[in-house]
């Protein structure tokens, strides 16, 4: 462990204890929330815990091989960070952290629309590293198209459309703690999208959010037609939409209910993937995420077809509790318990995990 990360992280739930104990209650319940009674949000990890792996024995893994490309480029294990919104409110290195992080770990990393720091920064701090770009949907399309092209620029290697807020959801847990409205949250990109985190005011009976409610599957054509990006659409939870993006050329999809944050009542991710892989892939990649914590979720998930598998809550913890040195123990935590368990099942590559890797369901 690197000797300036604070306490003893032998696990995410370190991650978490020591972000818990760092921050404010305000900043806690906008980082730890889901929608409504967080059914979803619960179901996300419990899903895994619903389901078993087959080992196999006696299989040669003295070496454990966990490299997979990822959307045509090689990264050192089947992981991505996922984006979340104003890394600043945790960290004040915020995305530049987590850039140089997951460059120094071999992972692709998100970036939000609403990234505290402007996405040239964060690409200048990111280096050689992959580094894709989350765009919510600007009120005014030519915006999105500015910051699609200022991505485009800085070097960034996919764009990720999130296609499951057209408004916000009900964020009770976030509204009660409220990040204040008066808090100062700088947005990086100097996004037209009103903040999730500042502003869940009630208004005509639903929350605001000044994205394009009114958009259809046409805007991935009209995207396209604006960048040579790879598109990767992310919120995708049945296999008639991820039919559809694959349609209208997007070239992966994430099958994602926003970590539990928008509709309550949506299936665990992992219990829609299967249902997703079967509708487009191997023609698309799949890529998970939502309750991602532990080695075995990895192999779970991979084990059902999806290619990379993303964190999003862990990647705040991390910078929380250690800065980039908190984000880099993060990944290697990661990468060391999925080679535990791909070892412990007996199976040494990312390549050598397919549906036989998983039992029966737990009763
Ligand atoms: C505090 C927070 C902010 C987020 N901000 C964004 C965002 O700006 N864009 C986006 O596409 N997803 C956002 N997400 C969703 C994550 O990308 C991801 O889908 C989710 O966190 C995965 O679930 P997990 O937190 O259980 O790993 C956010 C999630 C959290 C918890």
């Amino acid at each position: 462990m690197p000797d300036d990360v604070p306490g003893g992280f032998l696990t995410l739930g370190d991650l978490e204890s020591a972000a818990r104990a760092r921050l404010a209650d305000d900043v806690w319940a906008y980082v730890q929330g889901g929608a409504a009674e967080e059914t979803t949000l619960r179901d996300n990890r419990a899903a895994f815990h619903r389901r078993t792996l087959r080992p196999r024995v006696l299989a040669g893994v003295d070496r454990v091989d966990l490299r997979r490309p990822i959307l045509g480029r090689p990264a050192s294990a089947p992981v991505f960070l996922a984006p979340t919104a104003y890394q600043g409110l945790v960290d004040p290195e915020a995305e530049l952290a987590t850039a140089r992080a997951a460059q120094e770990g071999g992972v692709p990393a998100v970036f939000s629309t609403l990234s505290t720091r402007p996405l040239e920064e964060i690409a200048a701090a990111s280096g050689p590293g992959d580094r894709w770009f989350q765009l919510y949907l600007q009120p005014d399309f030519e915006r999105s198209v500015e910051l699609v092209s200022r991505a485009e620029v800085a070097g960034y290697r996919a764009l990720v459309l999130t296609v499951d807020m057209p408004l916000l959801a009900n964020r009770d847990r976030q509204i009660r703690g409220g990040v204040a409205v008066d808090t100062p949250v700088p947005v990086g990109n100097g996004s037209d999208v009103v903040s999730p985190a500042r502003a869940p005011v009630l208004e005509g009976g639903v929350y605001r959010w000044r994205a394009e409610a009114g958009a259809t599957w046409e805007v991935l054509d009209r995207l396209r037609s604006h960048t040579d990006l790879p598109i990767v659409v992310k919120g995708i939870l049945t296999g008639d939409d991820a039919r559809r993006a694959a349609e209208h050329g997007a070239s992966a999809v994430v099958v994602s209910n926003h970590g539990g944050r928008q509709l309550d009542g949506a299936p665990a991710a992992l219990d829609a993937l299967p249902e997703v892989v079967a509708a487009v892939g191997p023609r698309l990649e799949v890529y998970l995420d939502g309750g991602v914590r532990r080695g075995s979720d990895i192999a779970m998930a991979l084990a059902l077809g999806a290619t990379a598998v993303g964190v999003g809550r862990p990647v705040l913890w991390a910078l929380a509790a250690g800065g980039r040195a908190g984000v880099a123990r993060l990944i290697s935590l990661l990468k060391l318990d999925l080679a535990t368990v791909l070892a412990l099942a007996g199976r040494p590559s990312i390549a050598a995990i397919d549906g036989s890797l998983l039992g029966a369901a737990r009763g």
